[in-house]
């Protein structure tokens, strides 16, 4: 799983989460732009697990709509422009502001597919500082079951820290 030029993950998956952490905390310390911020961590996390996931990026809260799902940065074939609260797996995990884990999205109610190869998928939610939520990670997998509770503490770490890490 090469990363940055030189470096390796390690194979183990919640280790590769603990690098891979360390590795967007550093690149993006400094850098106050949130989507600067968060265009190179789905950057990296697209790049560590190239086989897992085939779309990887954010939606985020529109300040003009705030019940609506706005894109943002990804990395993948195109994504829907946006995704109302409450609709789809992003828009239910922007509603319950929780993390949602669907084995197989073809079983989920109201999944919207915004390309037919993805299978499984975990969305994770993005908060601010002040609590408000932010918006979703959302990674699309074209395995079924590609997803479990290591992506899950993983990502919700990696998540964490995007507002937060200076
Ligand atoms: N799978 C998502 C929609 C977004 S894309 O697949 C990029 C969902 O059901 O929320």
């Amino acid at each position: 799983m090469a990363n940055l030029p030189g470096r390796e993950l390690p194979a183990d998956k919640a280790e590769a989460y603990a690098a891979l952490r360390a590795e967007i905390a550093a690149v993006i310390s400094g850098e106050p732009n949130r989507i600067a911020r968060y265009a190179s961590a789905a950057c990296l996390l697209a790049q560590a697990f190239p086989a897992r996931f085939f779309w990887t990026g954010f939606y985020l809260v529109d300040p003009d709509k705030p019940s609506e799902l706005v894109v943002g940065p990804y990395q993948g074939t195109l994504g829907c422009l946006r995704i109302p609260f409450g609709k789809g797996v992003c828009g239910a995990a922007a509603a319950q502001r929780a993390t949602i884990i669907v084995p197989d999205v073809h079983a989920f109610p109201g999944h919207i597919a915004c390309d037919s190869r993805s299978n499984s998928e975990i969305v994770v939610p993005v908060f601010s500082t002040d609590g408000a939520l932010a918006g979703v990670l959302d990674v699309d997998s074209e395995q079924f079951d590609a997803f479990d509770e290591i992506d899950q503490a993983g990502l919700e770490a990696i998540c964490a820290d995007l507002l937060t890490v200076s």
